[in-house]
């Protein structure tokens, strides 16, 4: 007999509509939907159409309408601040009605785009839902960006109204958010309407009078703001992620499918019940913060955990077992480097041993690549299912796990499992074929995407095609490459394109490169990912120098590493560049980065057949070791 993961597999394949249709009937519709699919217009898809829905509704004011005003919706913790603060469902439910009433009073209304810059506070999560509640189109950007990222988002979100915090919390300094927020509305083209700025006490902003408005002054004046109905199809959010250019992605979020897929992944991915506490160690910047720290526990009617802290440092490397036992988190999901953090500070694991994790069933782990090393060292020492699982910010939801409320499948170190169902992924080669088992090839997803996933993006249903669909026709190309083996367990290998992942961060290569081309001593560059053992992967910068460039190369490369931080932003952690006297090309002029990357991290490569001149690489090689990569002499 088939096992309990292939029968809902072979069920969701069988009868998608029926089965998300299903699926739909736990949520609240203001209006059914027409039909459950709209396949009439491909490559778009469009997930119950004709229906009304509110995602706030469903989040917070469901839960009330249900009885369970009273539970935990969600508990704040922040060691950076040394406070813990912990809001029932109603209480949450009345601050972003509010919040909400406070943004209609502004001139924000259905279909308005508002732009959110937030640290790790619960305003942020109240931001995203009070948009919601009146059908705004949110869109946060992480804290980790500069003004120049930031004023780009602007440009093509167009927003009226931009939600900031003062000022953002790093370990040992205050981040000030409100001077980088009015820099990028100086750089941009676009200016919205207001800021509402949420005052933090380390750091008071100074305000425009006009433009910037008191996030609590006007939150408290509001007339709270009923649930506003909206399409199924119309976007809830849209959030940026590094395409292969500078230019950032805008990828949209439908309301309806994805708090369908959202809350069925609560109970078939994560195996949580609603009153649980579900906790994801990210930050509302990142897709994983909007999915499953905001969206998806409360949908489902969990308490979320919103950290505002590190793995390490606040204070010590018993910071993640200190929350789970403190709130008796259920299930955390974080990125392979957070335990790659701790186990580097606390290798023998002796802080976990202070800490009771009765509560706790299961860790997820995603973003990045899962090193069995550390997947191990998490197994022995928590001695809990460690779950390894893969999507993207494109998809909001899993696509390959190990789903833990439907069966727990044999684990096989570094594969994320098995295709979630609702999924069609397949490994195919550069002509579309499909490959045998075992062999490596494209990760693509055939055609209609499961609800939840982008519909388009914001603005460019064309590079929505270009990006996406265009190589492999019927298909999603994911941009990652893999294999499936016999037993079908998915293996994620490599990026097909210039993407990195740098502490579970995703940053385009290829952005970095644009900065670095604009200095003026620069004739080109390259910059690749070399393996770094905490953040996985960071970014290494390789320069040729302008004929007649007399200044100190050491002068240069600093330079040059300031400008990334100036120009991306912290979160690129790009600290080192070299100069080299020639970049590796093929005889057309491409760039051989794959290999500059295989010398940095002194793997074996193969010469490539096309290439210019094979002599260039010895000198990458040469000029890479006094920093420590290539093969030492
Ligand atoms: N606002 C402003 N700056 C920020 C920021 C924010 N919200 N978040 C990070 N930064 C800065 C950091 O201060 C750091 O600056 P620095 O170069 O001056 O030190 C830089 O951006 C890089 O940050 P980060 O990637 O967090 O590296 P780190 O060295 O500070 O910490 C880890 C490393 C592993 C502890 C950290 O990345 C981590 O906790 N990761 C796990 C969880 C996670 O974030 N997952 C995301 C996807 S699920
Ligand atoms: P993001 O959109 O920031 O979530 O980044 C998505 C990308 O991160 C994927 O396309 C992969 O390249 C990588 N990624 C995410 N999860 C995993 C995982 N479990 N294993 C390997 N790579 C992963």
């Amino acid at each position: 007999m088939a096992s309990r993961y292939q029968q809902v597999y072979d069920a969701a394949k069988a009868d998608p509509e029926g089965f998300w249709a299903a699926a739909a009937e736990d949520l609240h519709w203001t209006k059914r939907w027409d039909r459950v699919l709209d396949a009439s217009n491909p490559p778009f898809y469009r997930w119950f159409p004709g229906a009304e829905t509110n995602t706030c509704y469903n989040a917070l004011d469901r839960h009330v309408a249900a009885g369970h005003g009273d539970r935990t919706a969600l508990i704040y913790d922040s060691p950076v601040t040394g406070t813990v603060r912990s809001f029932t469902t109603r209480a949450l439910r009345d601050r972003v009605a509010k919040l909400a009433g406070a943004l209609q009073a502004h001139g924000v209304k259905k279909g308005d785009r508002v732009i959110i810059y937030m640290a790790m506070t619960p305003e942020a999560a109240m931001a995203m839902l009070a948009c919601a509640r009146i059908g705004a189109i949110h869109s946060v950007v992480f804290g980790g960006f500069a003004p120049r990222e930031l004023a780009t988002r602007i440009d093509d979100a167009k927003p009226v109204m931009i939600i900031a915090s003062s000022c953002g919390l790093e370990p040992g300094r205050v981040v000030e958010y409100k001077p980088l927020l009015d820099q990028a509305i100086e750089i941009a083209a676009h200016k919205p309407a207001h800021c509402l700025v949420f005052q933090r006490p380390m750091y008071q902003a100074p305000m425009q009078p006009g433009r910037d408005l008191d996030f609590d002054a006007e939150t408290e004046k509001a007339a709270p703001a009923d649930c506003v109905p909206v399409a199924a199809t119309d976007p809830l959010y849209i959030l940026y992620t590094s395409g292969t250019t500078g230019v950032p992605k805008g990828v949209v979020r439908h309301n309806g499918g994805h708090m369908v897929a959202l809350n069925w992944s609560m109970k078939n991915v994560y195996g949580v019940e609603p009153g649980e506490v579900f906790w994801a160690a990210s930050d509302v910047g990142w897709v994983v913060g909007h999915s499953y720290i905001v969206y998806a526990p409360l949908i489902y009617g969990c308490t979320t955990v919103l950290y505002e802290g590190k793995p390490v440092g606040t204070p010590d490397a018993g910071a993640y077992w200190r929350v789970i036992q403190q709130h008796k988190v259920a299930a955390l999901f974080t990125a392979p480097t957070a335990f790659r953090a701790i186990k580097k500070e606390d290798p023998k694991a002796a802080l976990l041993k202070q800490y009771d994790l009765t509560h706790f069933r299961t860790l997820f782990l995603a973003g990045e690549r899962a090193d069995p090393d550390t997947v191990h060292w998490a197994e022995d020492n928590l001695k809990k299912p460690v779950i390894d699982h893969w999507w993207q910010t494109e998809t909001g939801w899993p696509i390959v796990s190990n789903c833990m409320g439907i069966e727990h499948l044999p684990v096989k170190h570094g594969s994320p499992t098995r295709v979630v169902p609702g999924y069609d992924v397949q490994v195919i080669d550069d002509e579309g074929q499909p490959v045998k088992a075992g062999d490596i090839g494209n990760i693509v997803i055939r055609l209609p995407l499961p609800p939840g996933c982008l519909p388009t993006l914001w603005n460019n249903d064309d590079g929505f095609r270009k990006s996406y669909l265009s190589r492999f026709p019927g298909y999603y190309n994911t941009g990652d490459a893999g294999f499936i083996d016999e037993d079908g367990y998915l293996f994620i290998m490599s990026r097909t394109d210039d993407i990195i992942n740098v502490a579970g961060h995703r940053l385009s290569t290829g952005g970095m490169e644009e900065v670095l081309a604009a200095h003026p001593d620069v004739a080109e560059c390259a910059v690749v990912g070399v393996a770094d053992q905490l953040k996985g992967q960071v970014p290494l910068g390789f320069v040729v120098l302008k004929a007649g460039v007399t200044r100190p190369e050491e002068q240069i490369t600093r330079e040059l590493v300031q400008l990334v931080r100036e120009k991306i932003g912290p979160v690129a952690a790009f600290k080192q560049a070299v100069v080299v006297k020639r970049l590796p090309k093929t005889r057309s002029g491409k760039i051989l980065r794959g290999t500059m990357q295989k010398i940095a991290d002194a793997q074996d490569y193969r010469m490539p057949a096309t290439i210019d001149d094979p002599a260039i690489l010895g000198e990458i090689s040469e000029a890479l070791q006094p920093l420590g990569y290539a093969r030492q002499p």
